[in-house]
């Protein structure tokens, strides 16, 4: 079956950065930014460029360092902000506006203090005049998942006709499900005319922790751009994590048969870059970026791991980019996996000796959280001292 290209759009540094205790300076922006292009993201969300001076000087920075990854800025559907996003990844090769505006009842009327005729024209004139400046324009209507359907599908046609050539339709608040996904991004692709000449988006939140099966629903169901970040760091709950995102892909691909540009080998070093920046750790159960990701340590599961990694391991260590497999000795570990890490410590044990030195082993283990290499030498060479 020929695969669908679909185009990864991270938006670590401006999503991910909004999230508290992930402020990034502009060298390590750079630093990021750097590693996610050589992850190979096609679309880079540097910043909000009028948020500040500090974020206009990354993006700015960023748009000059990249070579070939497409930079974005976000901006409100206001000229003067359109203008700051313009003048901060002009630099880049391959320049993006990202422009915004909410479209659902409950925003029109409580923040924007709009009506939805006016929010469609606002939107129209706000992707004309980006459009004017720039050949790559992205619109977003922001609550998306809670907005009229036949209202949403008159933003759309109105903005594409405009000049969008990407349209988003983000889950702000994390409220959906897959189906809700699966309906809404179906209607749009089914109901507006001239869908073909621009791309779908989804951009969801995690505050149900359904972004990543959200994300994935908006893919079946029609659109070709999945916003996400690393670890999947953003406002609140976050938003769909990259790394579950492209592992899902590849895992499941009789589902999802999908051919993107991400070298999935960078996946921890990106990881490790971002926890070295910020300083946070993803948790240890986190799929597969977190320290237990493949890490076993259960005597039925290490047994079977040394058999055949399959029975355990839905995917290789190797093709996220960590070394291999740690099969971590504690209390639930079985004497196969003992025996294993001995031989792997160059000692060579009796069945007999190997024996009574794993009942020594479970009691350690009983009274120590961890056990390390050097407890295991300990208790070999105690024992070949005794005897
Ligand atoms: O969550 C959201 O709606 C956003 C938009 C501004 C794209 O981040
Ligand atoms: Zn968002």
């Amino acid at each position: 079956m020929e695969k669908d290209r679909i185009y990864i759009f991270d938006t670590t540094l401006r999503d991910g950065e909004q999230a508290p205790g992930y402020s990034m300076n502009l060298d390590e922006k750079i630093r990021m930014a750097l590693q996610l292009e050589a992850l190979g993201v096609d679309i880079l969300e540097a910043g909000f460029a009028i948020a500040s001076p500090g974020d206009f000087a990354s993006v700015q920075a960023i748009s000059k360092e990249l070579k070939q990854t497409v930079v974005a800025s976000l901006s409100r559907a206001l000229e003067k902000d359109i203008d700051a996003a313009w003048e901060s990844v002009k630099y880049a090769k391959r320049p993006r506006i990202h422009t915004f505006l909410a479209t659902s009842d409950l925003h029109l009327q409580y923040k924007l203090k709009m009506s939805r005729e006016d929010a469609l024209a606002k939107a129209k004139a706000m992707v004309a005049y980006a459009r004017n400046l720039n050949d790559d324009v992205e619109f977003s209507l922001e609550d998306a998942t809670r907005t009229d359907l036949d209202y949403m599908c008159r933003v759309v046609e109105a903005v594409i006709q405009a000049g969008a050539n990407v349209v988003n339709l983000p889950d702000t608040v994390g409220y959906s499900t897959p189906d809700d996904m699966t309906r809404m991004v179906s209607a749009v692709m089914n109901r507006v005319p001239n869908i073909d000449k621009a791309i779908i988006a989804v951009h969801c939140h995690n505050d149900l922790g359904l972004a990543v099966a959200n994300t994935l629903a908006g893919l079946k169901a029609g659109a070709r751009q999945a916003e996400c970040t690393m670890c999947g760091i953003g406002e609140r709950a976050g938003n769909a994590a990259l790394e579950e995102l492209v592992m899902g892909i590849r895992t499941r691909s009789d589902e999802y048969p999908y051919s993107h540009n991400i070298k999935t080998e960078e996946i921890i070093r990106s990881s490790r870059l971002l926890t070295q920046i910020t300083g946070v750790k993803p948790n240890p159960s986190k799929a597969i970026v977190g320290a237990n990701a493949f890490a076993h340590e259960s005597g039925i599961h290490q047994h079977g791991m040394m058999a055949n990694s399959l029975t355990y391991e839905i995917m290789t260590p190797e093709s996220v980019g960590v070394m291999n497999t740690s099969l971590v000795l504690g209390k639930h570990s079985g004497q196969h996996a003992f025996e294993k890490r001995i031989a792997d410590l160059g000692y060579t044990l009796g069945k007999e000796e190997a024996i009574a030195l794993f009942a020594e082993f479970k009691n350690l283990a009983d009274r120590k959280k961890t056990i390390t290499d050097r407890d295991i030498i300990a208790l070999v060479e105690n024992a070949s001292q005794s005897t």
